[in-house]
């Protein structure tokens, strides 16, 4: 049987389409590899977010053309985003591409490479839109106690630097129906927690006629047997309703986790993003979250030297940072993208700020970052006990074992004595250091049947 690697760059969006590839692939008996010595088909799924997303995708295709001159037989495919972006103009300049597809047309994987292996040709193929259905899809994930599952593809909102809607297309919301029975899937084979997934999840349904939303998703699903935890990623918070706060707070298996980037913190810089909320706006919603769900983490992105943005107005986003008390956030230096009004004001010198500024705003940034999420780690985890469970072996150290809190905080502790204790086990886990970035704990005795027998009780 042929095999095939993946290369997965960007976000959550294209972790999932990797493991989409591979469940079409296995289809026509192509096997997963992770060893790119023994692949016979390599996949570049790309990002374009950012220039360095799209250069790393440039560097890494350049050592695949130096692999295929040793081994011609093996087959190049670019997919993602910046596949989407300019596909056809990249294969021109780099002819051993042997196969170009989209975000639009992943379910056409299969049929374009066996055009190729009939025809010897290379293939290239770009749908301008999502196809009016888009098809279900087998998958093959590469882990085994949580999944990503899709719920809604595209992005409606047009904010002014950002090339994620041309690449993605306009909202389209998957029926509840499928996500239940993707889920009702998942459980069966042991999966146990499930990540709601797509750029915009708070959107979910506004493209339905039936009044469908996000919290009305959580309630049908919420009750899968066996389905422990759920969260939901990207969320806008243009969209974060009342309604949606008090339907997580209230369902135990939805966990106090928000993923809501607010990307600048200063009013005047929003406006300029199109972001479409004020700072009083975001710091209220933040405030209802904490409010009902005192321990909740609410994390975010940022983007510093958006042009125009002033000395002051970046000192607004710091100032915003430790307000709100992010548990994290994910920072970028502003990078111009095509076809956005962005790019067209980073040309305007007036306007751009100098890649030094940047650099150094991300740089004070970062490190505020860093204290706020250790002050805020210690005020919600010093002197507690948490309820983790158990995805895998921590890489760093095989005689512990890593998870989760349920605000999606890594938490690592020394394996028992005995071997009761498994991988996708809800355990409970005294915490007795903190680190901005993870916790450390011991396992509480008996911790599993406790559990358990609470769990039951919900279900
Ligand atoms: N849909 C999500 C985020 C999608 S992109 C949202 O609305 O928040 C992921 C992150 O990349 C964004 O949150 C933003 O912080 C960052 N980003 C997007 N475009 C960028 C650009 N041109 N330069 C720098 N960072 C960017
Ligand atoms: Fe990009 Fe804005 Fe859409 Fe997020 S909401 S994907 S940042 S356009
Ligand atoms: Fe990148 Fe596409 Fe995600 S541009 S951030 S991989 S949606």
């Amino acid at each position: 049987m042929p095999n095939c690697y993946i290369e997965t760059l960007g976000c959550q969006m294209n972790k999932a389409d990797s493991e989409r590839m591979f469940g079409l692939l296995s289809e026509i008996d192509y096997k997963p590899t992770e060893d790119i010595n023994a692949a016979d088909l390599l996949i570049m799924n790309t990002c374009t977010i950012r220039e360095g997303a799209a250069d790393r995708a440039y560097s890494n295709l350049g050592r695949w053309n130096k692999l295929k001159q040793k081994k011609p037989d093996i087959r190049i495919a670019l997919a993602g985003c910046l596949a989407q972006e300019k596909g056809e103009e990249i294969q021109k300049r780099m002819p051993y591409i042997d196969i170009v597809f989209g975000t639009h047309n992943l379910h056409r994987l299969p049929d374009l490479l066996l055009e190729l292996n009939k025809t010897g040709q290379s293939q290239c193929e770009l749908y301008e839109n999502l196809p009016d259905e888009v098809p279900e899809t087998p998958i093959i994930r590469r882990t085994s106690v949580t999944a990503w599952v899709n719920i809604i593809l595209g992005c409606n909102f047009n904010c002014t630097y950002c090339i994620v809607p041309q690449v993605r297309g306009r909202e389209k919301s998957r029926t509840p129906d499928f996500i239940k029975q993707e889920i009702e899937l998942l459980v069966s084979e042991g999966y146990k927690e499930v990540t709601l997934l797509g750029q915009n999840v708070t959107a979910y349904g506004l493209d339905f006629e039936n009044g469908a939303s996000l919290a009305s998703l959580l309630r049908f699903i919420h009750d899968v047997p066996g389905l422990e935890r759920i969260r939901f990623l990207t969320g806008h918070p243009y969209h974060v309703t009342d309604e949606l706060i008090e339907t997580v707070a209230e369902l135990p298996k939805v966990c106090e986790y928000f993923h809501i980037p607010m990307q600048a913190g200063d009013d005047t810089t929003l406006r300029r993003m199109a972001r479409i909320y004020s700072v009083d706006k975001y710091v209220k919603m933040a405030d209802k979250i904490r409010e009902l769900m005192p321990k909740a983490s609410i994390t975010s992105d940022f983007i510093v030297g958006f042009p125009g943005e002033t000395h002051e107005q970046f000192l607004n986003t710091c100032k915003a940072v430790e307000r709100i008390g992010f548990d994290s956030c994910i920072t970028a230096m502003y990078s111009p993208r095509r076809n956005t009004p962005g790019a067209k004001w980073e040309e305007d010198e007036e306007l751009k700020v100098s890649e030094e500024e940047k650099r150094e705003r991300i740089g004070y940034l970062n490190a505020l970052v860093t204290e706020i999420a250790e002050k805020e780690s210690k005020k919600k985890y010093r002197d507690t006990q948490q309820e983790i469970l158990i995805e895998g072996e921590n890489p760093r150290n095989p005689k512990q074992l890593t998870g989760r809190t349920r605000q999606g905080k890594i938490c690592n502790f020394d394996k028992p004595a005995s071997n009761k204790i498994n991988v996708g086990d809800l355990v409970q886990v005294k915490i007795d250091e903190i680190t901005p970035w993870s916790l450390k704990g011991t396992l509480l005795p008996n911790s599993i049947e406790s559990v358990r027998l609470e769990v039951s009780t919900v279900n």
